[in-house]
């Protein structure tokens, strides 16, 4: 399974990962994150259809499927960003209706497909808004609370950063932008993580990142998952995916195609057809 084969956090031996029926609007009691019938269409396009899942405390759910096929929709739609066309989300059981706010302050946690950061403040910095956040809720609120002190000295809010900045491996450089893609993702893990998360949900964050930053960005994954926190892992990596991930959801034009097992998803005629457009039976014939 190529360089992945020697990641320091190799998946747990769960075998099956329980999925909820699409439309059922009951969470799950045991789930971090559950979604059920989760639909979003722009105009004539429907980019996420009755997309339903449900993800236990401590595991990694890796999202995969080709450009276009709704993963990065399905994110936004989940922590609130979109707006769903029809469907829900619940937080430990609790349906959250709510935007993006009260979302992340019920414990759901982002990182961008294309990083989002402020390229000439430090990696510290970068992570401050993720610790004022947590403790205030709203961005506008977050910098009213440290204009105003009530998150703490400046000093305090930077020492915590810098803590983060540490456990999560981020380098020490003075301008976010000296570091390369990989360890800016680590910057964007490490603010997510800031607001104390209970998922994290990451899109794409091996992208453009080398076997130094892949390695690195592994291991902090693993870091989440050994927590009890959830991470839903966004990327096109299947050898990676297979690698960490505990379960997959496979999305093909916005829909379900296979979850479960990530060695079985891997070798299943529906990955075949989504990746290759075609299946082993078809490949017979010819
Ligand atoms: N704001 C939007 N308005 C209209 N269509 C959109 C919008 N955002 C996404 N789409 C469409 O929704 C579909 C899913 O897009 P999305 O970006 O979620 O896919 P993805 O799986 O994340 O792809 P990639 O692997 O390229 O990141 C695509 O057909 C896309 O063109
Ligand atoms: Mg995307």
């Amino acid at each position: 399974m190529g360089a992945s084969g020697t990641l320091p956090y190799p998946r747990k031996e769960v075998s099956s990962m329980p999925t909820t029926p699409a439309n059922r609007d009951v969470p799950d009691g045991e789930a971090l994150l559950t979604v059920s019938g989760m639909t979003k269409t722009y105009g004539g396009v429907t980019a996420v259809d009755d997309v339903g899942f449900s993800l236990p405390a401590g595991s990694v759910l890796g999202l995969v499927g080709p450009n276009g096929a709704g993963k990065t929709t399905l994110v936004d739609c989940i922590v609130g960003t979109q707006t769903a066309t029809a469907g829900t989300i619940a937080v430990e059981g609790r349906i959250l209706r709510s935007g993006p706010t009260v979302r992340a302050r019920a414990g759901l946690a982002r990182t961008f497909q294309h990083p989002q950061l402020a390229l000439d403040l430090s990696p510290v910095e970068n992570i401050v808004p993720g610790l004022v956040g947590s403790r205030i809720g709203s961005y506008a609120a977050s910098v009213r609370a440290m204009v105003r002190g009530l998150a703490g000295t400046p000093h305090d809010v930077l020492a915590q950063a810098a803590r983060l900045a540490a456990e999560y491996g981020v380098p020490e450089v003075e301008s976010t932008g000296d570091l390369g893609l990989g360890a800016q993702r680590l910057v964007e893990i490490a603010r997510a993580m800031a607001a104390r998360p209970r998922v994290l949900l990451l899109d794409e964050p091996f992208a453009g990142s080398d076997p130094d930053g892949i390695a690195a960005i592994s291991h902090a994954i693993g870091q989440v998952r050994d927590s009890g926190r959830s991470v839903v892992l966004v990327d096109h990596n299947v050898d990676l995916i297979a690698e960490l991930a505990d379960a997959v959801v496979l999305l093909a034009e916005g829909r379900v195609a296979f979850a479960g097992d990530p060695d079985e998803c891997m070798r299943s005629p529906e990955m075949q057809a989504v990746y290759f457009g075609t299946t082993p039976s078809t490949k017979e014939a010819r």
